[in-house]
């Protein structure tokens, strides 16, 4: 199974998809580690801890559980974590094993980044979200009340263990929130992805092992070439948030309660590309196959009782907001995206209206 490799500044490491990985996962260990934490939630540990606890053999770890859900990625329960490592016997030699959810990986790797001013992170995501995009690249934080992963911090991973058999127990909502990031995936810069998610979707939703290698070793491999060029979001990287503002601001909007990530930037990504077509970047045919891609994984949640001019109102406080300018990733053609800024108020809200309807 295939390994990718991230080069950037600031660390190298493998992204390494493989059935079973998380049997090995003791052989990512350094040697001379302390202590070795493991951050989890109950629910990820109750399915899956066996599994891990197993790859670690003789590694002594202790178990810390995150409340999970995206209305608890907030800065109080890494304060009472970090002070049960310290508790625990936690120094610089120690290590943090993220494992679990887009969630988990954003909070797990915050906390390694932070700890004692940073110790390593072994980041292992169990959701699709997370093997394909969140658990890859750095990007580590939690959420303000104001929005969406405000603080934070780029902390590599030392390794990306990717078991896509962890995903065999992944409920279907989870799993198809996921698909959604590879279909953004196949939208920026992955053609022949797009192709193969429009032709193969009756096998991608059943699940089929051959398919879903396929679309995550291909998100994973662009994932890295993407981070590897761009570690710090200067520019290549910004097309990664295709429907992140459109989507954080719905998120942000129903107080991360009513929808998974993967859904918001669903909702994101139906959002940017009417704005590519009304904007004149994107062709009415290549925004109807969008579309069309999209919805087939859906279905998208209701999004009645939301206002639009509200959406609008808060893509101003997203972080990708410079000096009070919105800037927009839109797709040009299937396989590419570029970064549009100083757009006009009403196509913009003539594009979250599309997106709500
Ligand atoms: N999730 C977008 C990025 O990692 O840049």
């Amino acid at each position: 199974m295939p390994s990718f490799r991230v080069e950037t500044p600031q660390g190298c490491y493998n992204a390494i998809v493989e059935r079973g990985i998380i049997s090995r996962a003791v052989e990512f260990v350094p040697a001379k580690s302390g202590k070795v934490f493991v951050v989890s939630t109950d629910d990820v540990w109750r399915h899956q801890g066996a599994a891990l606890a197993a790859g670690l053999r003789d590694v002594a770890h202790e178990v810390l559980y995150l409340p999970g859900g995206e209305e608890n990625k907030r800065m109080a329960p890494l304060e009472s974590l970090a002070e049960r490592m310290v508790l625990a016997g936690g120094d610089r030699s120690s290590v943090v094993i993220a494992f679990g959810g887009g969630i988990v990986t954003d909070m797990g790797g915050f906390l390694a980044a932070i700890f004692m001013r940073g110790i390593p992170v072994i980041q292992i995501p169990t959701t699709l979200l997370a093997q394909v995009d969140a658990g890859i690249g750095g990007k580590t934080g939690v959420n303000l009340e104001s929005g969406k992963n405000l603080v934070g911090s780029f902390h590599q991973p030392i390794a990306v263990l990717i078991d896509p058999s962890a995903l065999d127990t992944l409920p279907e909502r989870e799993y198809r929130a996921g698909l959604w990031e590879i279909v953004k995936a196949g939208i920026i810069r992955e053609p022949e992805l797009f192709d193969f998610l429009a032709e193969r979707s009756a096998d991608v939703l059943a699940r089929t092992p051959e398919s879903v290698d396929r679309i995550i070793a291909d998100s994973v491999r662009m994932k890295c070439e993407v981070v590897s060029a761009d570690e710090r979001e200067g520019d290549l990287r910004r097309i990664l948030n295709l429907g992140h503002t459109f989507g954080h601001a719905l998120e942000a909007e129903t107080a991360y309660r009513r929808f998974l990530h993967g859904e918001a930037v669903a909702f994101g990504m139906r959002a940017a590309v009417r704005l590519g077509e009304s904007t004149g970047h994107l062709s009415a045919a290549d925004a109807e196959k969008m579309i069309e891609l999209i919805g087939r994984y859906g279905p998208i949640l209701s999004l009645d009782g939301i206002a639009a001019e509200r959406l609008l109102a808060r893509l101003v406080h997203d972080k990708k907001t410079v000096r009070g300018k919105v800037h927009f990733v839109l797709p040009v053609r299937i396989g590419a995206a570029e970064v549009v800024s100083g757009i006009d108020e009403p196509l913009v809200l003539d594009a979250i209206r599309f997106a709500l309807s």
